[in-house]
Formats: C-alpha cells, sequence, structure tokens
C-alpha cells in the first residue's frame, strides 16, 4: 500500500491537506481532503499522484449518495463499472475505474467502501 499525503498546500499552510493511499493492485483505498481545501486543486494533486503510482489503472469504490466524489472522479476520467453494497454497513457502492471500466467482479471486489 502507498500512500502520499499534501501538506502546506491551498490556504492551510502547515496543516495535512490530505491524502490518497493506493494497492498494489491499484485499489485507491482512500482520498481524503479537508473540508477548507475542497475546490482548492489539492484533491487533483492526490489523485495524479494516484494515477502516477498506479499507471496502469485504479479501481474505487464511493458510495452512491457521495455526490461530490463521484463528480470528483468522473471529472478525472473515472468511468462506472458496477455496483456493489458495503459489506460492512450494508450501504450501497458504485464501483469506479480508471482509465477503463472493468468487470465489477475483479479483485479487489472484497474491500469495503470508504467514501
Ligand atoms: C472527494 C474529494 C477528495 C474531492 O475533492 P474536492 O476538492 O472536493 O474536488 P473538486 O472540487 O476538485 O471537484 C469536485 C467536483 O465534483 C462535482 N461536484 C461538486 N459538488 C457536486 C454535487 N453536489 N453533485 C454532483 N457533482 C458535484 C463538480 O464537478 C466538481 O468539480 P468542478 O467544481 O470543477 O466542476 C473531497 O470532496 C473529499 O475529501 N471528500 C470527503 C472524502 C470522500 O468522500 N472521499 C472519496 C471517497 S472515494
Amino acid at each position: 500500500m502507498s500512500s502520499w499525503c499534501v501538506s502546506g498546500s491551498g490556504s492551510i499552510d502547515n496543516h495535512l491537506a490530505g491524502f490518497v493511499t493506493v494497492g498494489g493492485d491499484g485499489y485507491l483505498d482512500q482520498i481524503v481532503v479537508a473540508p477548507e481545501a475542497w475546490g482548492s486543486g489539492v484533491a487533483a494533486e492526490l489523485m495524479a499522484q494516484a494515477k502516477r503510482l498506479s499507471a496502469n489503472g485504479l479501481k474505487l469504490r464511493v458510495n452512491v449518495d457521495n455526490a461530490r466524489a463521484i463528480g470528483f472522479c468522473r471529472k478525472h476520467g473515472f468511468t462506472d463499472a458496477g455496483n456493489d453494497l458495503n459489506p460492512h454497513s450494508g450501504a450501497a457502492v458504485l464501483i469506479m475505474c480508471w482509465p477503463v471500466a472493468e468487470s465489477a467482479s475483479a479483485d479487489p471486489a472484497a474491500a469495503p467502501a470508504r467514501g
């Protein structure tokens, strides 16, 4: 698992602005930006780093009611690749892939959604 953090960016100098974690299998487990840095470009910076860490492709799960995160992912080239349920919470999640949608049954399908 690789992690990448951005700090001191945007308007929150010297504070952690956000982080992204990507598994060796290309599963983007978490991308989180502090609310005060939303829309600042920090998230785009983190997504660019995730793509560098896994240039062959990325997959993630996002809660279907997380419209902002889904919009962010689509803006960065992710496409819908199926629906699933979070095994812990039972919440409906959307599977998204970059650059090309693939089967929702492919690994790491068993991982829980974080967003
Ligand atoms: C997801 C996250 C990293 C995105 O970062 P951000 O700085 O908010 O993203 P941006 O502002 O660059 O892009 C958001 C895009 O979503 C879209 N969007 C925003 N609000 C939206 C809404 N209510 N409905 C639909 N789309 C929306 C827009 O297209 C927007 O881009 P634009 O303003 O350039 O048009 C950040 O919001 C976050 O940390 N959220 C909490 C954690 C989380 O949900 N992580 C994702 C789990 S997979």
